[in-house]
């Protein structure tokens, strides 16, 4: 897959046994030197294999936690590049899922102005979403991913079996992209694809996984290549994220983000349906596909008056009340600057009431 973007343009390759395939990796053969970041779990259940690939080369080993991708810790990762002696011809590789994502891409796209990077992503949410895109994201403070940049690394290159190791929230939280993914688009096969996948026995080995990871990919990709900097069309991405994001942060992070992204889509349909922009038909046929989708979830341990609160926080929030983006129909969402706090309300107990509606 090529991407065009107004920073670079770069490309992304899938690589089976990445691990053993390091002569096939054309931009790990550059004339200067290589540094690795790696998420410290990816590094223990792949140690052997993951060692011979990065030989005698640097390495810096980070355990994968918000704290880590904190403005504070950052310091200690340019020190530690710069003390190794990177120079501007040298190239950084990270494996990690987003938050090793979103550390060397910051990391990236300030030293020296700019540096080599390769990524390769390793949970389930980073290969079929956060890897394109060229977003990175810092927590400042409390605040998650407030501090950031546009920067795509040169090359990603990607290897789907290292989803086997991934716990099942993990595997869960990138399929919560996915479907999102597939409801943003017109395209009836996407659809079709989605739901045959989202039918089979074995998410991990199904012989579509490939195909719906890609198509995810091609569905982000159509978003963003022609609205980089997050305006205009960008946007309507964060379906099921005002309440998602609210939800991951009242629940003190007891949801992944993916799952908090299903529920936060079901709320968001639940809401379209009551305004009236959402016709019960394509209600019922969306709620089919997230019903079984559904993670469990404890709402007795939740306070809508902070709920709402982190709602009101939401970084797309124009204007005095919430933003939230609704759809129409599959494929048909638009921006609502005007939902009012009464109506997150008014709809709330009935959804707690009928969640999750899978058991
Ligand atoms: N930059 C972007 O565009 C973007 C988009 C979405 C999310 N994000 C950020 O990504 C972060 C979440 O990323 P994530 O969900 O990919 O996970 P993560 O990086 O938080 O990792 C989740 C867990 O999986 C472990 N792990 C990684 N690879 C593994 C593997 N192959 N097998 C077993 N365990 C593995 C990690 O050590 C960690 O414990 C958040 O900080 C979020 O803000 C960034």
């Amino acid at each position: 897959m090529k991407i065009r973007s107004k920073i670079k343009n770069y490309s992304l390759e899938l690589v089976d046994d990445l691990l053993d395939s390091k002569d096939r990796l054309p931009l790990l053969k550059s004339k200067g030197r290589l540094f690795y970041f790696v998420d410290r779990r990816f590094q223990e259940l792949y140690k052997e294999k993951l060692n011979k690939f990065i030989g005698n080369d640097f390495c810096l080993l980070i355990d994968a936690k918000e704290d880590n991708k904190s403005y504070l810790k950052i310091a200690d990762y340019f020190r530690a590049l710069i003390k190794a002696g990177f120079s501007r011809n040298d190239t950084l590789v990270t494996f990690g899922g987003g938050i090793l994502q979103d550390i060397s891409g910051f990391i990236a796209s300030t030293l020296y102005r700019g540096i080599n990077w390769v990524y390769v992503p390793t949970t389930l949410l980073a290969q079929a979403d956060s890897c394109i895109g060229s977003k990175t994201s810092i927590n400042f403070d409390s605040a998650k991913n407030l501090i950031g940049t546009f920067y795509p690394p040169d090359a990603i290159y990607l290897d789907q079996s290292f989803c086997d190791s991934l716990p099942d929230d993990a595997f869960n939280s990138g399929l919560g992209e996915i479907i999102k993914f597939h409801l943003l688009t017109t395209d009836q096969k996407r659809l079709d694809l989605l739901q045959k996948y989202l039918n089979g026995p074995d998410l991990r080995h199904s012989p579509l996984f490939k195909k719906v990871v890609l198509s995810s990919l091609y569905i982000k990709k159509s978003y963003f290549e022609t609205e980089e900097f997050d305006k205009g069309r960008r946007n309507l991405l964060n379906y099921g994220h005002c309440f998602g994001h609210a939800l991951e942060s009242a629940s003190h992070f007891g949801i992944s983000h993916g799952e908090a992204v299903i529920v936060g889509m079901g709320f968001a349909n639940a809401l379209a349906l009551k305004r009236g922009v959402l016709k019960k038909p394509t209600f019922d046929r969306i709620e089919a596909i997230l019903k079984n989708r559904y993670p469990r979830f404890d709402f007795s341990k939740i306070d809508i008056t902070d709920l709402i609160g982190y709602m009101k926080q939401d970084k797309k929030r124009a204007g005095k009340d919430l933003t939230m983006i609704l759809p129409k129909t599959i494929g048909r969402h638009f921006k609502y600057t005007d939902v009012k706090e009464s109506e997150v309300r008014g709809i709330y107990d009935s959804f707690v009431r009928q969640y999750p509606r899978l058991n």
